[in-house]
């Protein structure tokens, strides 16, 4: 296996920047009025129980998957201590979605050196946007993600402290198993009804994910961590979330209970109104050991949707008491996300005077990799390392387009920067202004995205499908 970003080391791509990116770190103390949140994360190897009699092996943080949940105020200063105990391909946390400064960022062989067994590094950074992130391994990382070495990131506006429910719902493959949340996060949550509920979405598999709401009226509030403008009320919508992306859902708790389906399977998450049935609710959650799973997936469906916690619900909780959530969703149609919400001022247009603009075709074939022709997935016919680097001046202004030639779905990802969507296949936005960190382009399909390089140093550019960025389709982009 390939690790990002194994060939360029730090400051050669340009032949020599100013300053080593290794020395862009975050500051060692917190902004006036901030704390500082430490927190401290061990990879290594464990077994991990996802449902009675489900163990799978695991690479995990503090031995648990998904790893710590990660919160902060904005302003505080986040401060992660990261060991590695026995991972012996090494380890890095990459902060997805954050706009991190370079040195902070976790990307192996460009701003610095994988942590071995044994080794150690400290992240600092300010908490700077507020939203819902995650974080994970950048050594290895298909494989290092997809076995366990990810996790929440939520930053919560200074001094306003989450009222009603707020729920991260990270959902992620496992040993064949689709896992949503985290160990303390059982399936089914009671909420008062008139509660405010908030359902934090997160994509770490490969693939896209469709998700639908049942039982409420609701707004899809912010993605990729950034609020929409004027978001309208939605009903009887999928939402397909890019893989690597976040979706922030924003309802008040009716007084019937609320279905979460997660491509459109049986099993589900469950808000249940306080009150209503709470010994149900309770048996439910006991019998869900963490970290619960919503659904079973891979190689044998039938025994494993048997030992599923949730097909335990839906026989006790389910029965009768929820026939409406439980209504039928896969034809549901798909939102589009550039017609939705309020149109606002943006920065820049598509009619902006660009100082920088880049093409990528993206495809698959035969390409040079290590020297020898090999099957990859390509930007512009070629594979990483050979791409060219995007190099650009700190100040610039930069258009980036990414067009689909091949057959596969790239949820294209850029480090470092938010951009700004300007159209999709044609059409510009007409909804609220769309800042996203992970684009998801379909076959076919053409995206024109923006973004003003502010945040100096060297970044990754790739395909969040992971196994496809191990297979070459990554580049770096570098400040001059
Ligand atoms: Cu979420 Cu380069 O990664
Ligand atoms: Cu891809």
């Amino acid at each position: 296996p390939v690790s990002h970003g194994h060939s360029a080391s730090a400051g050669s791509a340009t032949g020599g920047t100013p300053r080593p990116v290794t020395d862009l770190r975050g500051p060692a103390t917190p902004p006036p009025g901030g704390a500082v949140r430490h927190f401290d994360l061990t990879a290594r190897m464990a077994t991990v129980t996802l449902s009675p009699g489900r163990k799978v092996s695991a690479w995990t943080f503090n031995g648990q998957v998904p790893g710590p949940s990660l919160t902060a105020e904005q302003g505080d200063l986040i401060e992660v201590r990261l060991r590695n105990a026995d991972i012996t391909s090494g380890v890095t946390l990459h902060w997805h979605g954050y706009d991190v400064p370079s040195g902070e960022d976790g990307v192996p062989g460009l701003t610095q050196d994988a942590v071995p067994p044994g080794g150690e590094f400290v992240y600092r950074f300010v908490a700077e946007q507020v939203g819902t992130y995650w974080y994970h391994t950048h050594e290895v990382s298909d494989i290092g993600v997809r076995m366990g070495l990810y996790g929440t990131l939520v930053v919560t506006p200074k001094g306003a402290a989450p009222t009603g429910l707020d729920l991260t719902l990270p959902v992620h493959t496992l040993g064949g198993v689709l896992v949503t949340g985290d160990r303390d996060q059982s399936l089914v949550k009671q909420a008062a009804p008139g509660t405010p509920v908030r359902l934090r979405l997160i994509n770490t598999d490969n693939t896209p994910h469709r998700f639908t709401l049942a039982g409420t009226p609701y707004r899809l509030v912010a993605v990729d961590g950034t609020d929409l403008n004027g978001p309208g009320t939605l009903a009887k919508v999928g939402l397909r979330l890019a893989a690597g992306g976040r979706y922030d859902l924003a309802f008040t708790m009716p007084p019937d209970p609320v279905v979460l389906k997660i491509d459109d399977r049986a099993d589900s998450v469950r808000l249940v109104p306080e009150g209503t049935s709470p010994t149900t609710a309770q048996d439910a959650s006991a019998a869900t050991e963490s970290p619960s799973t919503t659904a079973a997936q891979g190689d044998s469906p039938t025994t494993t949707q048997r030992d599923s916690p949730t097909t335990a619900l839906s026989a006790t909780a389910g029965a009768g008491a929820v026939p409406a959530a439980d209504s039928q969703t896969a034809d549901w149609p798909e939102l589009d996300l550039t017609r939705y919400g309020t149109p606002a001022p943006t920065p820049y247009t598509s009619r902006s005077r660009f100082d920088r603009d880049f093409t990528l075709v993206l495809d698959r074939g035969l390409a040079l990799t290590n020297g020898k022709p090999a099957y990859a997935h390509t930007v512009n016919g070629l594979a990483f390392p050979n791409i060219p680097t995007e190099v650009v001046r700190d100040g610039d202004l930069v258009r980036l387009t990414v067009v689909n030639r091949g057959r596969d779905t790239h949820p294209w990802h850029l480090h470092g920067h938010r951009v700004l969507v300007l159209s999709r296949n044609g059409h510009s936005v007409t909804g609220s202004p769309l800042w996203l960190d992970t684009f998801d382009v379909r076959p076919g399909e053409v995206w024109e995205v923006a973004f003003r390089a502010d945040n100096p140093g060297l970044w990754m550019n790739h395909c969040h499908n992971l196994s496809h960025a191990d297979l070459g389709m990554m580049l770096h982009l570098a400040y001059q």
